[in-house]
């Protein structure tokens, strides 16, 4: 499939492969599996170099930025050497040039030079040490705000002088609108489980900030792995969304369970065990209804909800998968689900201190728990401090 683009650049109208559809009919008349927004990137770097002249743009990539945190996160990244930057965040208020390309709505240029004492951000270290001597960064918002930049970079010096920034306008505009169209479709999916979880009882036992803990930690534990397990920013990212909606199946277990302060007999266990069926009709209804099915990455969503009660000694439920069987956001869920509900109260307990928590998972882990899930929670203590920090206030419900 083709599209034809207005291509702004002067040099005519350009055909591109098809960059915003994110499945396609393949060879068997199935629909191939959607493709990623790194995949869809490299495409689109590829024709920019091809149809704009432009053979010396080495690298295109893309942070995304959390109003709430005030971070920039690397999410995309196309780049024809390796660089550092990857599963790499800063504050964007430690960042002058970048502030202002915010708030001018406008492009920046930036000459990368070689590291000095009072330039050692990792970000342009890493750029220049690749060997990039030029970075173009350019904002791209929605109706809610910022959303992050793209950035440009190339071994030449002085690449970006010149009209180059209004030749990049039209391609800038094309990868803000997949990256929205995406960021759109997984806002849907939360806001629709939000508001389901607004309207029951769940939102008394379970506060939203035991979700967004517990996001915090899933994204902790994938970052520390992330090398051994080959993890894209991209994939870390969705992981992050999708965490909150873990427990959204608990909407349908009955107030009597869910409140009950003292232990559940097995006839209520096993109606609590449900809300893992509930959550996977739930899933499956907001995907038909929203058209999700073509979102990339929409399987950690279904996991979420499917395997966070699965256990690595095939103990677990609905499906007593064991192991490589249990997909990793399974895996990774289940260590940041239990290390927060034990460290929270609720009502049928009292909160644990940090180091029972862990003593806890190392006690069962590789029985229950994924080893290396456990051991990213139990090497980087600091950073759990830092999480239950920002939700301190949150923690004394
Ligand atoms: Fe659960
Ligand atoms: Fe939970």
């Amino acid at each position: 499939m083709e599209h034809q683009i207005e291509d702004r650049s002067g040099l005519g109208v350009g055909v591109v492969p098809s960059l915003i559809p994110s499945v396609s009919l393949g060879p068997t008349g199935l629909f191939d599996a959607p493709s990623s927004l790194n995949e869809r990137l490299a495409v689109l770097h590829r024709t920019i170099r091809a149809l704009s002249g432009l053979e010396g743009l080495g690298r295109v990539a893309v942070t995304t930025y959390d109003a709430g945190t005030d971070e920039l996160r690397t999410f995309i990244d196309s780049s024809d050497r390796p660089t550092e930057l990857a599963h790499y965040q800063a504050r964007l208020s430690a960042t002058t040039m970048l502030i202002e390309a915010a708030r001018a709505r406008s492009w920046r240029i930036l000459a990368l030079h070689p590291p000095s004492e009072d330039n050692r951000k990792r970000h342009s270290r890493s750029l220049y040490d690749a060997g990039y001597r030029s970075s173009l960064a350019v904002p791209f918002f929605d109706y809610s705000g910022l959303l992050g930049f793209v950035f440009f970079n190339s071994t030449a010096d002085g690449f970006f002088d010149g009209g180059v920034p209004q030749r990049l306008w039209p391609y800038v505009q094309l990868i803000a609108l997949m990256i929205t169209n995406e960021l759109t479709a997984a806002r849907i999916a939360r806001a629709g489980a939000k508001t389901i979880q607004g309207f029951s009882h769940y939102k008394d036992t379970e506060t939203a900030t035991h979700q967004e803990r517990m996001a915090h930690y899933s994204r902790l534990i994938a970052l520390e792995n992330a090398t051994r397990w080959q993890l894209t920013d991209e994939y870390i990212e969705h992981l992050f969304w999708f965490a909150p909606l873990h427990d959204i199946g608990k909407v349908g277990v009955p107030d009597s369970i869910l409140l009950k302060p003292g232990k559940l007999t097995d006839d209520e266990l096993l109606a609590m065990k449900k809300h893992v069926a509930i959550g996977i009709e739930i899933i499956n209804t907001m995907k038909r209804e929203f058209h999700l099915d073509g979102l990339p990455y929409i399987s950690i969503l279904y996991n979420a909800v499917a395997c966070h009660h699965e256990s690595v000694d095939g103990s677990g439920y609905p499906n007593g998968l064991a192991g490589d069987q249990i997909p990793l956001e399974g895996r990774i869920f289940a260590v940041a689900d239990v290390f927060d509900a034990l460290t929270g109260e609720r009502p049928y307990k009292k909160r644990w201190s940090n180091e029972e928590a862990l003593d806890y998972l190392i006690d069962l882990s590789g029985k229950r728990y994924d080893p290396l899930c456990v051991s990213a929670l139990v090497d980087n203590v600091p950073a759990i401090d830092a999480i239950q920090r920002r939700f301190a206030r949150e923690l004394a419900v």
